[in-house]
């Protein structure tokens, strides 16, 4: 099985938050790296999102040219991913020639075949500011939901994909003065004559999460409409067409073409440059792409009909679009610094108790909340006394009463062969929740048995056996070990720094996702990997909620 996937790119305008995390990074890796584990061709792509309104505005607020406010969070991004663990197979900029080109001849591509067509519009123009107000330059009130301050693009209130001249009393973002209408000539995509071919395509999606079903189902309703896909903006991929001069590619239809550049640019430091038609242009790879549920409409409507128009690649076979992320209860906001961000967390914590928290809190079918104290309690309780416990004083039990060396398992009782049976299944049933998108549950699976670990080794009490039936406590310390050792395997994609400790500690390089336990273990040195997870204490708690409160009246 070949497969591709994909994470939104994420905007160069500023870090990243435990909502990006959250809504597509964090489950796209723990996805990638089951593949992976498992020995499937299989490859992650990203970069950054560097044109478009979000850049261009944030880079004015700041005075820094987009040039060199991009570049600066293109590194942070990256940086701090990597730090994460989040892996990229390659993680690429928009800003790129390599993209620049890309993008020109799939839009001159559509274009030629006739899906591409001008048209003069009115369109709000700041004379204050002297410029057309495209997409977040403007803001009103949204006329579908009512709700104030949405932006030219799309109200994040009911999350519809807006045209800036149906807003209910606009005034410029900039200088918050009344814009004026102005007549300008755009290219519209002809979305609507794809409605027919993308609403076929998603009926035979039946397994699709609901989120995107109900969002595009909602859209058909509506009908599609055609949509202008040029921009008066001096910031980004110039249209290709001689009549266009000086107008830009609407950031969306070119960012998500970033996905095809960023694999041709992989392919490229392969030293294959063709490598990324096997990807792109074979019926036999799947797509799957990870974006939270603000991006559904671009990637389950718009990019399908861009793939369709284009004609020479394949659709996204999954689109497991998760819901958001809140912050202690309250709707995360970047204007609003309601946010906890990636950065700042990395210079206090370890990454896999927030991996952990979030995996566990994965908002896969309604929004979630993330809290500081919640991360405390999962942390200290969950991770610290449950899974670490066990590991700990099995390879205590292991280092002290049998040189080192984890004992034979000798003949199992009917205790010992169901919890042996357990331990062989495991990967399997992890790995099936994997695949299905059902992160939280994998992982609820993993810790169950782990705590199950913890009850075996109780009530077999092998500080007893050891005095008067060794081969007991033998067996006993034996199955515990089998157990962290496949640990060590299906806890990589959620816990990739503890799982690498793990497997250390039992002298086991490189793991393999088998659906059966490891039963080479006899006779294997133990070293004590030392703590895995350390307490957290609650004056870091505290610390941590009052920052995120500080910042919020900063802002
Ligand atoms: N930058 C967008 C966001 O953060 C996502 C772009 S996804 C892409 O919401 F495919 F268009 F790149
Ligand atoms: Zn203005």
């Amino acid at each position: 099985m070949r497969l591709l996937v994909t994470s939104a790119l994420p905007y160069a305008n500023g870090d990243i938050h435990l909502g990006h995390l959250a809504g597509a990074y964090l489950p796209a890796d723990i996805y990638t790296r089951y593949h992976r584990l498992k020995g499937d061709d299989i490859i992650h792509i990203c970069g950054s999102d560097e044109h478009g309104v979000p850049v261009t505005i944030t880079a004015e607020q700041v005075g820094i040219s987009p040039e060199v406010f991009t570049t600066k969070y293109y590194k942070r991004m990256a940086e701090s991913f990597k730090k994460f663990g989040i892996i990229f197979d390659n993680f690429s900029r928009t800003s790129y020639p390599l993209h620049h080109k890309t993008a020109q001849d799939f839009f001159t591509r559509i274009y030629e075949a006739g899906d591409i067509k001008p048209k003069t519009v009115e369109q709000f123009y700041c004379t204050k500011c002297k410029r057309f107000l495209a997409d977040r330059y403007v803001e009103g009130i949204c006329p579908y939901c009512r709700s104030p301050n949405a932006r030219g693009d799309q109200c994040e209130a009911c999350g519809k994909w807006l045209e800036p001249t149906i807003l209910i009393e606009p005034k410029c973002k900039i200088c918050g003065g009344n814009p004026m209408i102005k007549r300008t000539k755009h290219w519209f995509f002809n979305l609507s004559s794809y409605q027919k071919k993308l609403e076929g395509w998603i009926g035979g999606k039946k397994h699709w999460k609901s989120n995107v079903i109900m969002f595009c189902s909602g859209l058909f309703r509506e009908g599609l409409k055609e949509r202008p896909i040029t921009r008066d903006l001096n910031w980004g991929v110039s249209v290709p067409i001689a009549e266009a001069k000086g107008k830009v590619i609407y950031v969306w239809f070119e960012a998500l073409i970033g996905y095809i550049s960023s694999t041709k640019e992989w392919a490229e430091k392969k030293g294959d440059a063709n490598l990324w038609r096997d990807y792109w242009q074979n019926e036999e790879t799947k797509l799957v792409q990870f974006l939270a549920k603000d991006n559904i409409v671009f990637h389950a409507i718009v990019w399908p009909a861009m793939l369709l128009a284009h004609k020479d690649y394949i659709l996204p076979s999954e689109i497991p679009a998760n819901e958001f992320l809140n912050i202690e209860g309250e709707k995360l906001s970047t204007s609003r610094n309601w946010a906890v961000w990636l950065p700042e967390y990395l210079n206090d914590f370890e990454p896999d108790p927030l991996r952990y928290t979030l995996a566990v809190n994965n908002p896969e079918t309604k929004d979630s909340d993330f809290t500081w104290k919640d991360f405390q309690v999962r942390n200290n309780n969950e991770l610290a006394d449950i899974l670490g416990n066990f590991i700990n004083r099995t390879f205590t039990f292991v280092i002290k009463y049998f040189d080192s060396r984890i004992p034979p398992s000798h003949k199992l009782d009917e205790e010992d062969k169901k919890f042996f049976k357990k331990i062989e299944v495991l990967p399997k049933t992890v790995g099936e929740l994997i695949d299905r998108f059902e992160f939280k549950k994998g992982l609820k699976e993993i810790m169950s048995l782990a705590g199950e670990g913890n009850r075996y080794f109780d009530y077999k009490r092998p500080w007893e056996t050891r005095k008067n039936d060794v081969e007991v406590s033998e067996k006993t310390i034996a199955l515990c070990c089998s157990l962290i050792a496949t640990l060590g395997t299906v806890l990589e994609p959620y816990l990739p720094f503890s799982a690498k400790k793990i497997r250390e500690s039992l002298g086991i390089e490189k793991s393999v996702w088998k659906n059966s336990a490891d039963n080479k273990l006899t006779g294997k040195n133990v070293r004590n990997p030392g703590i895995l997870f350390k307490k957290i204490e609650d004056e870091e708690i505290e610390k941590q909620v009052t920052k995120l409160k500080e910042m919020r009246a900063d802002a």
